[in-house]
């Protein structure tokens, strides 16, 4: 069945604060050029040559690169190169002095770069940025759109990218054609219900009935009704005939949802039922055949259960025939960006409002925080963002402030070089800087066991950030 599909690296939704890189060998041209752009919102960085802005380049992403030509060490047109060749998305607009355009204007063709004459027009250079942006962001949305578009219907509801869900897509493509029955565990709030959809709607039961049971919501004293229904005059009050549960699912699926929540009597029952396939209506005398699929689902540790005498073992080992865990969140950081993109673009269009992306720092606080109510818990924050949000990005500001708090109660470590050991002669503070980060980042992947997602989360930093200075310490 290749109607489940997933959907891999998917871009983060949206480009928003932009960052742009600024090389000049001239200063007061670096000055304005800040100052300019930081008041128009963007995140900018400077360099005073092509060495220092290629080195910067190496060490992090940037959206746009604006550079001089003509400098002293290496040319602009060379760093543009450069950076292309990084990370061939980013935008080059190059200035150039003027006469020294024709001479270069192949090489900015080629490589999709604009230029500006010098001395240029201020507005004219916010203009041709805001454009430059806006283009480069549609584009990632486009291929956004189309990825979608791509995917079938029935599953377009299901996100997931990581490779715990990638398995658990794949388990769901095996059993669902199959009438075994299913227990789906998971913590609150990480589509156990979802799944349970998913699999009906992939076997050949999907054109009949999809019954959901509340198990801890059966009553014990209308349970027999509740679940096999009755004749009339079956009991005071039972004036009319009436389907149980059971007889609704028939020939479709059953999904006996909290099934740790079941009281001893009730396991009795459905155990019958489970092991006879058959039941009789409540005050009725025809034995009724039960063709139906049974799907359960339960936050609970069931075999725990088993163990303290809770749950019936009987009863178990009939419900767990192929079990499905459904990981937490916490444990697919992974899936973060793509399910709060996709939460955005769902409520921004049932809000009508026109909210299309997150911010880097929004996106950071996403995922460095535990969602120990799962994909629900996030699923609510994007529903209340959207809701709050004033621009068009959602940002940090409209994000629940648990999650804000979250990083704010992290403890603090004691600076392990203080100030007052300056030694005499000074030191490379940058290079030392680099050796502790190093240090730290190292032992958290070692306290974590190589779990890169646990091992951020220690370190209060992003799944993303984190993957970042593996790269650059060359970490494994
Ligand atoms: N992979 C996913 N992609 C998109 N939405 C999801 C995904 N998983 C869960 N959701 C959404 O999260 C919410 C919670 O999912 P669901 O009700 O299936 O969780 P649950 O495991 O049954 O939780 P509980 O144990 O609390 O009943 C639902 O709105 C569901 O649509
Ligand atoms: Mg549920």
């Amino acid at each position: 069945m290749s109607s489940i599909e997933t959907v891999a690296d998917h871009p983060p939704v949206a480009v928003e604060s932009s960052r742009i890189l600024i090389v000049d060998d001239e200063r007061s041209m670096r000055e304005m050029l800040e100052i300019l752009l930081r008041r128009e919102g963007y995140e900018v960085t400077v360099a005073e040559n092509g060495t220092a802005a290629i080195s910067l380049l190496q060490q992090r992403p940037f959206d746009m690169l604006i550079s001089d030509v003509r400098m002293p060490d290496i040319s602009g047109v060379e760093v543009l190169r450069k950076a292309k060749e990084l990370n061939p998305s980013i935008i080059g607009i190059m200035i150039t002095a003027y006469g020294s355009k024709e001479s270069i204007q192949e090489v900015l063709r080629l490589q999709a770069a604009d230029y500006l004459d010098k001395p240029f027009n201020v507005e004219e250079l916010k203009f041709r940025i805001r454009k430059e942006l806006e283009r480069n962001r549609l584009q990632q949305e486009n291929v956004l759109l189309k990825r979608v578009l791509n995917r079938s219907h029935q599953f377009s509801n299901i996100i997931g990218a990581s490779a715990a869900m990638a398995s658990v897509f794949q388990l769901v493509e095996t059993i669902a054609p199959t009438s075994s029955t299913v227990l789906i565990t998971g913590e609150s709030g990480t589509g156990k219900e979802l799944i349970a959809r998913a699999i009906h709607f992939n076997s050949p039961r999907k054109d009949r009935p999809f019954v959901a049971v509340n198990c801890g919501a059966l009553s014990e004293t209308l349970l027999d009704s509740e679940l096999f229904g009755h004749v009339r005059g079956a009991f005071t009050g039972a004036d009319t005939n009436k389907k149980g549960l059971i007889e609704v699912a028939e020939k479709g699926t059953i999904f006996l949802d909290e099934i740790g929540e079941m009281s001893p009597l009730v396991q009795v029952k459905l155990l019958r039922v489970l092991q006879e396939r058959k039941f009789r209506r409540l005050g009725g005398t025809d034995e009724i055949g039960a063709d139906i699929r049974i799907l359960a689902a339960t936050n609970r540790d069931l075999s725990k259960m088993v163990a303290d005498g809770t749950f019936r073992e009987d009863l178990f080992y009939r419900i767990n025939v192929i079990p499905l865990r459904l990981p937490p969140l916490r444990e697919r950081s992974d899936d973060v960006p793509m399910l709060a993109g996709h939460f955005v673009s769902k409520f921004a269009e049932a809000m009508n409002k026109p909210v299309t992306g997150i911010s880097s720092a929004a996106m950071g606080t996403l995922q460095g925080y535990a969602w120990p109510g799962n994909i629900r818990e996030l699923e609510n924050a994007m529903e209340r963002a959207v809701a709050l949000e004033p621009t068009t990005i959602i940002s940090a500001e409209s994000l629940p402030e648990q999650l804000q708090a979250h990083r704010a109660v992290q403890p603090q470590v004691a600076a392990s070089a203080p100030a007052e050991d300056f030694p005499a002669t000074g030191f490379d503070l940058e290079q030392h800087v680099q050796h502790i980060e190093r240090e730290y980042i190292a032992e958290a992947l070692r306290r974590a066991g190589g779990v890169k997602v646990k091992a951020a989360e220690l370190l209060g930093m992003s799944f993303r950030s984190f993957r970042y200075y593996t790269k650059k310490y060359n970490l494994k």
